[in-house]
């Protein structure tokens, strides 16, 4: 199934997600006779037409089961071949909303790398927009091609094999319905190459003359960023603007409520716990050698287990040893949230401009 078209019913020649777990989502071509062997059983391609995209599929040996996911951007980016580093989705999709790529956008990246962005760009520009995709490296670019015709990609996107840097984006030989005023004319542009400031001279020849053009360059370093920076500002760009998305994971739940009256009958529960301890230890020691001891761990209290009471105070008093059900309704407790601690997150820099048409061009939306 093309990424640009939906459909419910999965029919031979479909290309289909096999989700296998959180962390194994195969794409499979669904091919008469083919059986596709996971470690969670053997699943029939026979028996997968004409079963519905999100179904569960059982193994056909009895065990095991897998999803049968269509295919989407978002999926593809966490299945596929990887030939390059990747854009992954939190920042493919702010870029595309914040340069405002629709449907009908025509939109210019490089490089293509593997493929992970190009997939979004061409879903959200749809039929009525256009993708030109630049690689340079041409192992990379025929196996990016093909990849594009077997997905459906090639009916609005154009993929070239070229240095960008040196040779720019213009193309003499554009395909008649890739055309618009007489060359690209893009109005989004979307550069993830080492040294976007190499391409940047080259962009004006090809952006829209008679629309605000917007571009994103994704670089990891901020030497990179800098230099960047320095080629939009010498060529015209405005309103350059820097930004990082960090995506967390965020967590909501409850904490106890605690007052300073039970801070203090903790720390009085703490040293009394240590006076006894230090009792049992001082008798211990003063039993006769061989005797079986009583206390090995006088603070923790394991072998004389010090018997502590919950008050009921409305707080655990007691901390550790204690376990107390999140929520429990014998204390008080409040709504918090939290985020994961310390996830590396940093995946580039993005680095936003915008090329203004000049005044005579403009044409009202
Ligand atoms: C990090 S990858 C791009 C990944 C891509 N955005 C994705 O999401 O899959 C960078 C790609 O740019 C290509 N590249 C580097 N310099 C280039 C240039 N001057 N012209 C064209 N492509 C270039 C590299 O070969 C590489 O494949």
């Amino acid at each position: 199934m093309p990424f640009n078209s939906y459909k419910d019913i999965i029919e031979e020649g479909d290309l289909v997600l096999a989700y296998i777990n959180r962390n194994h989502i195969k794409p499979i071509r669904v091919t008469k006779d083919e059986i596709l062997n996971t470690r969670y059983g053997c699943f029939e391609h026979n028996e997968m037409i004409g079963m519905s995209y999100g179904e569960q599929m059982g193994g056909s040996r009895g065990y095991g089961y897998i999803y049968l996911l269509a295919f989407t951007p978002e999926l593809w980016t966490v299945s596929l071949p990887h030939r390059t580093q990747i854009v992954y989705t939190h920042d493919s999709s702010y870029i595309i909303q914040r340069l405002n790529i629709v449907s009908g956008s025509r939109v210019i990246e490089a490089g293509t790398g593997s493929g992970s962005f190009s997939h979004a760009f061409s879903r959200t520009v749809g039929l009525e927009g256009k993708l030109f995709s630049y690689e340079f490296h041409e192992p990379r670019f025929i196996e990016a091609k093909a990849e594009f015709e077997d997905h459906g990609l090639d009916k609005n996107t154009l993929i070239t094999h070229r240095d960008v840097c040196k040779d720019g984006f213009e193309l003499h030989d554009i395909p008649q319905p890739f055309v618009k005023d007489s060359g690209i004319a893009a109005d989004a542009i979307f550069l993830d190459l080492p040294s976007p400031w190499e391409a940047i001279p080259h962009l004006k020849a090809v952006a829209s003359s008679t629309r605000r053009v917007g571009i994103c360059c994704f670089s990891p370093c901020m030497e990179q960023v800098v230099k960047t920076v320095t080629a939009l500002n010498e060529n015209g760009w405005v309103d350059v603007e820097m930004v990082e998305v960090a995506g967390r994971r965020w967590e909501a739940r409850k904490e106890m409520l605690k007052d300073v009256n039970d801070v203090i009958k903790r720390l009085k529960d703490i040293q009394a716990r240590r006076n006894q301890g230090l009792e049992l230890l001082k008798q211990s020691r003063a039993s006769t050698p061989g005797e079986k001891r009583e206390a090995s761990n006088p603070e923790s209290g394991e072998a004389n287990p010090v018997k502590v009471q919950n008050t009921g105070m409305g707080f655990n008093p007691f901390g550790r040893g204690l376990r107390i059900k999140e929520g429990d309704e014998k204390f008080e407790w409040r709504d918090v949230t939290g985020i994961e601690p310390d996830i590396k997150t940093h995946t580039s820099y993005l680095t936003f401009a915008y090329l203004q048409p000049p005044p005579s061009a403009r044409v009202s939306l």
